[in-house]
């Protein structure tokens, strides 16, 4: 059975003691909950706050993320953090292809497989991030669907059906990401349904049965719900809205 999953991406928020009190209020919370095994929280903190954060959460309950690792394995890349390094710190997922990093830091498909391998060696879930910009919806279903589909031909669909299985797939539409505008539920799940074909006609259709596609782009407490509920989404990937441990409470009591 596929999970469902409420995922916080802090970016580049908190200090370190503010972001050490909200896991440890996030934690609380999903402990107080006791979910069922189906249902996950993460939390992806900036890379600073993984290790005294790690020290605080209980790991059974809440899963640590980063937000991204490096291309490469050890040696000398000045500022950046390996996925062995992550490992090391009890982390055991990692966001890949935000497209803030596709954007400001000029990530594409290359150096994302690169990425997504060193993480997978390394035994760590990838959160998959993919999704139109606003120019591409405009320019129609057609184009946006073929872009889509191209983030994850030249990236994730070259994985091994038993690779593929450490994959959560994003769906972000860029022009809903910290804007206010969201996707409409209908506008979710139809882009959640052709992801969902098109991991079926990649990798059969009991891959994609199990494969979890989040949503996320300006999710918040009053729509979270209703874009739950949706055939194909299985949860969300939320920015904003898991930087205040109330709102990510209820994020994870809709779904
Ligand atoms: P917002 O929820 O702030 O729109 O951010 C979504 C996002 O980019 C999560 O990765």
């Amino acid at each position: 059975m596929r999970k469902l999953i409420v995922a916080g991406n802090w970016k580049m928020n908190t200090s370190v003691a503010e972001g050490v009190e909200l896991a440890k209020k996030v934690s609380e919370y999903t402990v107080s909950k006791n979910l069922p095994a189906q249902k996950q929280v993460v939390i992806a903190p900036p890379f600073t706050h993984l290790a005294p954060i790690a020290q605080v959460i209980n790991a059974d309950k809440v899963i640590l993320a980063a937000q991204d690792c490096a291309a490469t394995t050890n040696g000398a890349y000045t500022g950046e953090v390996s996925a062995s390094m992550l490992k090391g710190l009890g982390v055991k997922a990692v966001i890949l292809g935000h497209s803030e990093r596709r954007q400001y830091f000029k990530e594409n498909s290359e150096i994302l497989l690169k990425k997504i391998k060193l993480a997978l060696a390394e035994g760590l879930d990838i959160i998959f991030c993919i999704g139109e910009t606003k120019e591409q919806r405009e320019a129609g279903a057609n184009l946006y669907n073929n872009v889509i589909k191209a983030q994850l031909v030249d990236t994730v669909f070259t994985l091994t059906p038993e690779e593929f299985k450490k994959v959560i797939i994003a769906y972000e539409p860029v022009w809903a990401i910290g804007t206010g505008l969201t996707a409409t539920p209908e506008q979710a799940q139809d882009i959640h349904a052709m992801i969902r074909k098109a991991i079926a006609d990649n990798f059969g259709q009991a891959v994609a049965d199990d494969t979890t596609i989040l949503y996320g782009g300006s999710c918040k407490p009053s729509n979270a719900a209703e874009i739950f509920a949706k055939k194909d989404v299985d949860g969300g990937l939320i920015g904003g809205a898991s930087l205040k441990a109330d709102d990510f409470a209820k994020l994870i009591d809709a779904r």
